[in-house]
């Protein structure tokens, strides 16, 4: 089964030999440790940018500086990590108050790829100008919960002659902060594959009326080879996965938070009102049920970092909670999670984690052609 491999990932110009995108994860959970080590076994490793400066001194006198020289570095230090390997990418959320000057750090600094998501990325080209995006080496892809938000990127971007070379399509399993209403999400109608298949409908046009590919990634709740086999078979270019990427040596949070993981059940994984005003999976712990029992956690905003955080009426922050939870201290924070970390039960290296994938990608491509034999006998 050795040589049955799993394809390449093309992104504009970009290859990733494996077609595997680890998701970003604020705060501080996917920094240059994981991300150079994703990228190093030849998959797309990607450094979060939610409370990147967390721990420069100046964060609250220069919060815009401290964010940006902390992405400068952290690409820096991811590249060396992968050693020549893969592609190293940047996950910016549209909501992030600095969002913008944070792309144009990604650019400079020289980040394959940008993955923009938690809102519509539709200033884009007016923020980077047409011609830097084409000329950049850097490509910038929007992540999505639905087709129609593909196309209105496509409509708004085309507007300015560019448009994107890839989407992630994000479901409703995913961790972090959720592109759904609440009701939605147990919703068959936005199971992941329908929401692929209608990102896909959507791109199509596009890739004829620009003559180009789309590739479209899917991502939330991917959590096998097997299951990678089967999104790249409905169309999928490649995967974007987070939750399995936590319960690795390289990821970069605390061991206490990835000891989370490892000890969540079914019934610990829940749905939050995030105070960015969308709902978010995390593990329940002793801070969340105090959230839900209406114990506010009373906090001063230095720096407003999040657009859509009503943080006079927040019960806590929201930044600072996952910024101790980065760091383990889980009685003042707690940890965000996808739908699947209670699958999860032993913590591997990076390489171990994709060398697992790839043999379970290869046994199912086997079980298929074995399928497709027996009907045609
Ligand atoms: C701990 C954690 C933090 C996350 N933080 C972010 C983030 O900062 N920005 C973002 O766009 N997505 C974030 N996500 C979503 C992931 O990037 C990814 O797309 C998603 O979790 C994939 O689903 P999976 O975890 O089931 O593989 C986060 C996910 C987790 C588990």
């Amino acid at each position: 089964m050795d040589h049955i491999k799993m394809p390449e990932l093309h992104i504009g110009n970009l290859t990733a030999k494996i077609p595997i995108i680890q998701g970003g994860m604020g705060v501080g959970v996917s920094l240059s440790g994981l991300a150079g080590a994703v990228a190093r076994q030849g998959g797309i490793g990607v450094i979060a940018t939610a409370g990147i400066g967390m721990q420069e001194p100046d964060l609250q006198r220069h919060f815009t500086e401290a964010n940006n020289r902390a992405l400068t570095r952290e690409i820096q230090q991811a590249k060396v990590n992968a050693n020549g390997n893969g592609l190293i990418g940047v996950n910016i959320m549209v909501a992030l108050t600095d969002h913008e000057s944070l792309l144009l750090t990604a650019l400079d600094a020289g980040a394959d790829v940008v993955f923009m998501g938690a809102g519509l990325p539709l200033k884009i080209p007016q923020v980077v100008t047409p011609e830097r995006m084409q000329s950049s080496p850097t490509r910038i892809v929007p992540i999505v919960s639905s087709g129609r938000a593909a196309d209105v990127i496509c409509k708004t971007w085309g507007k300015h002659d560019c448009i994107p070379d890839a989407f992630v399509v994000e479901g409703p399993l995913a961790g972090g902060h959720l592109g759904f209403k609440k009701e939605q999400l147990d919703d068959p109608a936005y199971r992941l594959e329908i929401l692929v298949k209608d990102t896909l409908d959507a791109v199509r046009p596009f890739e004829q009326q620009y003559g180009k590919p789309i590739a479209v990634i899917a991502g939330g709740g991917i959590y096998t080879g097997a299951d990678i086999y089967r999104f790249l078979e409905m169309g999928a270019a490649g995967v974007q996965m987070a939750t399995r990427f936590v319960a690795t040596h390289e990821c970069d949070a605390d061991i206490r938070f990835k000891e989370q993981y490892l000890k969540a059940r079914p019934e610990d994984i829940m749905i939050i009102d995030s105070p960015v005003g969308l709902p978010g999976r995390a593990i329940r712990n002793q801070f969340l049920n105090d959230v839900s029992a209406g114990q506010k956690k009373p906090f001063k905003c230095p720096y407003k970092c999040l657009r859509t955080c009503e943080f006079r009426e927040a019960p806590y922050c929201i930044a600072k909670a996952l910024i101790n939870a980065k760091l383990g201290t889980l009685d003042d924070g707690f940890v965000f999670t996808g739908a699947n970390s209670w699958r999860v039960n032993e913590i591997v290296s990076v390489q171990e984690l994709m060398e697992s994938l790839e043999q379970e990608y290869a046994a199912a491509v086997v079980v298929q052609k074995n399928v497709k034999m027996c009907a045609v006998v």
